[in-house]
């Protein structure tokens, strides 16, 4: 229905009421007394209208404070939307604030750094990302100008210069960092941060491994090459130099072929789509064939003893076996004939550990951090002498990682070595 003949109609009807009333006193009491009538009602009236304001100019200073009250007349109606106008103002306030707080608490989550500027480059708000990766504080930093925050020559050619469309990358504060400004509203900026140094490191570290990997295949390849040349040039050598070359190739052959395996393990331990398939490892089996093939490369050069004294536990028995194989062979390859290995599986304080003891040649401590790293070796003739690839321990390391474990080493030079391979006793059920 209309609004207006809502309001209206019961307004006319109740003063044509009251005017009814006086007139029905005026035909009983005469008109002095109509009048008085009606004068009486009316401003009892306007006294109502009056309170209702009065209580409605309260409210208003503050509507939180209570209810209204139910009102009489046009002012129920008037109340109750007043009311309800307050209730939906908070719960749009409170969504409101649920939302803020949302879009905060992704932002705070976020790795890119943002950050948000005025037309002038002040600073209006950031990100924690971008507080790390710019040096900033927010709440110290707030309303100062970006350029005299950032203090970079290039940061500040990039920004005021205003050429947007490619980002800018900047070391700062030892990082590496890709920056780029997006214009927004016509009238803001933002500055979105991106820390680019373990994407670079990773790169660089790829780089590395496809130099190394291709130079350690070079040489054998060499070896081989130039055998076959000597063959096809010389087709009448005799058979004796004939079997010793063939059996120089054959080394080398065998030699990139350890490589290429060794690299395959590594990516398959690195792999996604190899994930650990954990099985109960009966470790005393394990213990004794790494022994058995560390006698074997021994051939008799070193006293071999093996101990197990630990329980079995659960992993990867072929990855278990690659990892304390690695560590038992470099035991026998990197100590001299009459050494002692001593290859143990034992409870620690608060782990179980494969450890690989010897008394060979020992490893200074300024290598001792590096030995993990693919192809790092201490003296490089030595470890191919010895067939190595320069990947064991790298892999030691990789599949100790996948089962929650890690590698420790102590040696002293000219004395011996003790790798420990320790692995959370959790791995060890039923
Ligand atoms: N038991 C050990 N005693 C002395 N040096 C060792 C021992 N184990 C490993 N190393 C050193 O660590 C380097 C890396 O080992 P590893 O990754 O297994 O490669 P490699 O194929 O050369 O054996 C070796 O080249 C060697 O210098
Ligand atoms: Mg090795």
């Amino acid at each position: 229905m209309n609004p207006r003949l809502v309001f209206w109609v019961p307004a006319v009807l109740r003063l044509g009421l009251v005017a009814g009333a006086a007139g029905i006193v005026w035909w009983m009491a005469g008109a002095v007394t109509a009048l008085a009538f009606a004068l009486v009602i009316v401003v009892t009236l306007l006294v109502v209208q009056l309170n209702y304001l009065h209580k409605l100019g309260e409210w208003l200073n503050d509507p939180k404070s209570g209810k209204l009250p139910d009102g009489w007349g046009a002012w129920t109606d008037v109340f109750a939307r007043l009311y309800r106008l307050r209730r939906d103002d908070e719960r749009n306030r409170d969504d409101l604030t649920e939302w803020l707080a949302r879009f905060r608490q992704a932002m705070h989550l976020l790795p890119e750094g943002v950050a948000i500027m005025d037309d002038v480059l002040f600073l209006e708000w950031c990100n924690p990302a971008a507080e790390r990766h710019l040096g900033l504080t927010l709440e110290r930093d707030k309303g100062r100008r970006v350029t005299n925050l950032i203090r970079h020559p290039e940061f500040i050619d990039y920004v005021i210069l205003g050429r947007y469309e490619q980002p800018l990358t900047l070391a700062i504060r030892g990082r590496k960092l890709v920056v780029q400004v997006i214009p927004f509203e016509n009238r803001r900026q933002i500055l979105v941060t991106h820390d680019a140094t373990e994407s670079d490191r990773i790169e660089a570290m790829r780089r590395d491994f496809i130099a190394n990997a291709s130079h350690e295949l070079r040489t054998p390849l060499t070896v081989v090459v130039g055998f076959l040349e000597i063959a096809l040039a010389d087709p009448g050598l005799d058979a004796e130099t004939r079997t010793a070359h063939l059996k120089l190739m054959t080394e080398q052959a065998q030699r990139m072929q350890r490589l290429i395996e060794d690299m395959l393990t590594l990516s398959r331990l690195e792999s996604d789509e190899y994930p650990l398939k954990r099985e109960r490892v009966d470790v005393h089996k394990l213990v004794e064939q790494v022994a058995n093939d560390a006698r074997a490369l021994s051939n008799g050069r070193h006293q071999i003893e093996f101990e197990v004294d630990g329980p079995d536990l659960m992993g990867s028995a072929e990855e278990l076996r690659s990892a304390f194989g690695n560590l038992a062979t470099n035991a026998v390859r990197y100590t001299p004939a009459g050494g002692t290995i001593r290859l143990a599986w034992r409870r620690g304080p608060d782990d179980l550990r494969f450890e690989a003891c010897d008394t060979g040649i020992g490893i200074d401590e300024q290598h001792i951090s590096r030995l993990t790293e693919r192809f790092y070796r201490v003296d490089k003739s030595r470890s191919r002498e010895t067939q190595g690839t320069g990947l064991g321990l790298a892999i030691v390391k990789h599949v100790l990682l996948r089962h929650g474990g890690k590698l420790s080493i102590r040696s002293t030079p000219g004395k011996g070595s003790v790798f420990t391979a320790s692995l959370p006793n959790t791995s060890l059920q039923g």
